[in-house]
């Protein structure tokens, strides 16, 4: 499963980068405004620092305009998707994008018709929702094990299952289970990925221990080697 992150903030980006985890970014224009930076120069940035897909939206909503802002968007780097919401227009956008090679991020889905039309427009990625979902009492994980479902049964569709809104590990496990592409985590899920309390508690036991013993793996001599000699 790939793992991208959902925020605009490079410093957040270039930090769980590092960790070797992060296959790509997700961005939106709320993310964007919260950065209150450039978009375009803060895209060019986050593209060097992931090499992996990095979706940039587009924010017009006709198709002319969306297509425009599109190839531009495009043009910033090789690694560039551009996010497109899941209107009549946005596919539209989204089927004369990917005629062009470019990568299309169809976003804002809801319904698993949604997600068979940005199959069928071509789509590399389709964004289904499961945090808004979940926050209207409707069953977020439940669209995902239905999208995926669907795309396991036409081999030939390409689109992957780009799990988003995620709002704990809870979702990136179950979405795993259901064999989902990739999860869009926002920075704060990836960290408490990692975090368990038996973790904790075991590795603060092992290391009183050895510290009882007075050694030093990088600082002692090799006993056996030095017996050898
Ligand atoms: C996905 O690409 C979106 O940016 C994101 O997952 C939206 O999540 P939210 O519902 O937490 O805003």
């Amino acid at each position: 499963m790939k793992f991208f992150i959902d925020t605009a903030d490079v410093n957040e980006i270039r930090d769980l980068a590092a960790t070797g985890l992060v296959d790509g970014v997700t961005t939106n224009p709320s993310l964007v405004a919260k950065t209150g930076k450039d978009f375009i120069a803060t895209v060019r940035e986050i593209a060097k620092i992931v090499p992996g897909p990095v979706s940039a939206e587009v924010t017009a909503t006709d198709h002319a305009t969306m297509l425009k802002e599109g190839h531009k968007l495009a043009k910033i780097a090789k690694n560039i998707a551009v996010k497109v919401p899941l209107t009549p227009d946005g596919l539209k956008t989204c089927k004369a994008l990917s005629g062009d090679g470019i990568m299309v991020n169809v976003t804002l889905c809801f319904s698993a018709a949604q997600a068979i039309l940005a199959a069928k427009a071509g789509a590399a990625f389709i964004s289904p929702f499961v945090g808004r979902l979940d926050d209207i009492a409707a069953d977020g994980m439940g669209l995902i094990r239905e999208i995926v479902a669907i795309y396991k049964a036409y081999p030939g569709i390409r689109t992957e299952v780009l799990v988003a809104s995620v709002r704990g590990p809870l979702h990136v496990v179950e979405a795993a289970k259901m064999g989902a592409h990739v999860a869009t985590l926002p920075p704060s899920v990836l960290r408490q990925m990692f975090a368990h309390p038996l973790t904790d508690k075991g590795l603060a036991a092992f290391l009183a221990d050895w510290k009882k013993t007075g050694q030093s793996i990088l600082g002692a001599e090799d006993g056996a080697a030095k017996a050898a000699e």
